[in-house]
């Protein structure tokens, strides 16, 4: 029965690499971002999930009751166990799960896909502008699908015999100035414009839509801006005459917009509704447990061999969705987890070795066999090699500190973490105090007052765990949370009550 290993994270395995290739972010909202921004100090040193009886108990029960080892082989019937020690095919696997390897189809976002592409086509068939609006968190599949979407709709045109718009698509992070973006689309849609006039990128850019233009075959042109959070200002103006040139007369533009912050469309499509511009939006909804489990499927799909014992693959899945639903992650925690079997692996070999030498001549072939065979099971990916990933993934600071505080600070913030996903990203101490005692009641735990919670609250203001505004009366203070509600849910979901209230 495979035990948990408590080694200190070898150094061997590097580090977890569950953002390669992604592009660098000033401003993401991913749960290690927590990790750079709050000034926490940390008071226990204590070392992370493996340690941590949560996912202790969690381990051992699928270890013990669910998944016992000895039935390990019953789960790989179909493909051969690969050979982690084979160059070749660990390299294949390593690729397989790579952030950047392109992939034939993009599975579980096929909604979203048939809703951007059918209202590209409408677009380009009516020779019509307009504007959509794509938010979803980081790793859900939104920049992926729209490369497809892209290629889907130029394919589409060819076939239809329609012309195809002219495709400009662009990363916002690689702005310098947020108003760049209007002189990067009008040197593409008129290559031969001086950009520097009296008259701004903008001027030109909404006169140029304004007026009929001269030529009756201009192409419409697709505009693909990605990372679209980084062009927002204090006034929004920039995202807002964006949008707006969708709405000019003669506009040609089928504009997409594409951000990870998804209360954006909250905070800026009131004001375009209001100059008459509705931009459609679509959502990406952060993977489901059961959504990353097929997608990496699919993409080992192309693999001849197992790699990963079935109920690995669930842990992963299971904590990435409840964490983030961040498929970026999920596959650098599957990589990773990959890398711990290698180090192991190595391990073992020279352990084998010696014993086969020592055992001498004779009973070395019996010896042998025994090891290759005991050497089949030991070369998948096990539960234990994605419980130490993972606590590699997600150790932070911030994660520890919330899983030592006392027991009333975890359902504060709790209850904080159950009233923002309702609601905006503040709230006041009576508000919270009322999402509290409401779990009080549910896990039948007595309350503490209000005062005590107030106090408590500084406690966790002291700790860059929340914001506290001033206000004369106590109740009205407002609150907001200064770390990221991802490590919350993920350092409180080892226990029961908590993960309930979480789901
Ligand atoms: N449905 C999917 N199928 C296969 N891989 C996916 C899928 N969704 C996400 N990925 C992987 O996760 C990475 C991040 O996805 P991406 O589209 O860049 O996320 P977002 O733009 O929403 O932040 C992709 O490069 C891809 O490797
Ligand atoms: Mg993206």
């Amino acid at each position: 029965m495979p035990t948990i290993v408590d080694r200190n994270l070898s150094p061997a395995t590097g580090e977890v690499q569950t953002d390669v290739n992604s592009t660098p972010r000033k401003r993401t909202l991913r749960s290690d971002s927590a990790k750079q921004s709050s000034p926490m100090k940390l008071k226990s040193p204590r070392r992370f999930i493996l340690d941590s009886p949560n996912i202790k108990t969690e381990l051992a029960e699928k270890l013990t009751i669910k998944t016992p080892v000895k039935k390990l082989s019953d789960s790989f019937q179909d493909k051969p166990v690969w050979n982690p020690t084979d160059v070749n095919q660990l390299r294949t696997v390593k690729e397989a799960l790579h952030v950047s390897t392109e992939q034939p189809t993009v599975v579980c976002r096929e909604d979203e896909q048939k809703k951007i592409l059918e209202f590209c086509k409408q677009c380009v068939k009516q020779e019509k502008s307009g504007s959509l609006y794509v938010c979803g968190l980081p790793g859900t599949g939104k920049s992926l699908s729209m490369d497809k979407i892209k290629g889907s709709l130029i394919d589409w045109t060819q076939e239809e015999g329609l012309q195809s718009p002219d495709v400009f698509a662009l990363n916002c992070t690689s702005l310098t100035n947020t108003s760049d973006i209007f002189t990067k689309i009008l040197t593409s849609c008129q290559p031969q414009t001086k950009i520097r006039g009296p008259t701004s990128p903008l001027k030109q850019l909404q006169n140029f839509y304004s007026q009929k233009q001269q030529s009756s075959g201009t192409r419409m042109m697709l505009i693909i801006a990605d990372e679209l959070d980084y062009l927002i200002t204090k006034d929004r103006s920039v995202l807002h005459d964006l949008f707006l040139l969708t709405t000019k007369p003669f506009s040609r533009c089928i504009l997409i917009g594409i951000a990870n912050a998804i209360d954006l469309a909250d905070r800026f499509l009131p004001k375009l509704q209001s100059l008459n511009c509705k931009p459609m939006v679509v959502t990406f909804r952060a993977y489901s447990k059961d959504q990353i489990i097929k997608i990496i499927q699919q993409r080992l799909r192309v693999l001849p061999y197992t790699v990963f014992q079935p109920q690995a693959l669930e842990f992963c899945a299971r904590k990435v969705a409840s964490a983030s639903g961040d498929m970026r992650k999920a596959l650098g925690i599957c990589r990773s987890a990959i890398e711990i079997l290698e180090v192991e692996l190595k391990e073992t070999t020279s352990d084998v070795n010696i014993s086969v030498i020592d055992n001498g001549f004779s009973d070395q072939t019996t010896a042998a066999a025994g090891e290759i065979l005991k050497l089949q099971e030991k070369n998948v990916v096990r539960i234990d090699h994605m419980a130490l990933a993972l606590s590699k993934a997600y150790r932070s600071p911030v994660v520890e500190t919330i899983q030592s505080l006392p027991q009333h600070q975890q359902i504060i913030l709790c209850s904080a973490v159950v009233l923002f996903r309702r609601a905006k990203k503040d709230t006041t101490i009576g508000e919270l105090n009322k999402s509290y005692m409401d779990i009080c009641k549910t896990t039948q735990i007595p309350p503490i007052g209000i005062m005590e919670l107030s106090s408590m609250c500084r406690v966790l203001s002291d700790q860059g765990i929340l914001k506290l505004g001033q206000s004369r009366e106590e109740k009205l203070r407002r609150v907001s949370l200064k770390i990221d509600e991802a490590d919350i849910t993920f350092a409180l979901q080892g226990v029961r009550y908590f993960r309930n209230c979480l789901q």
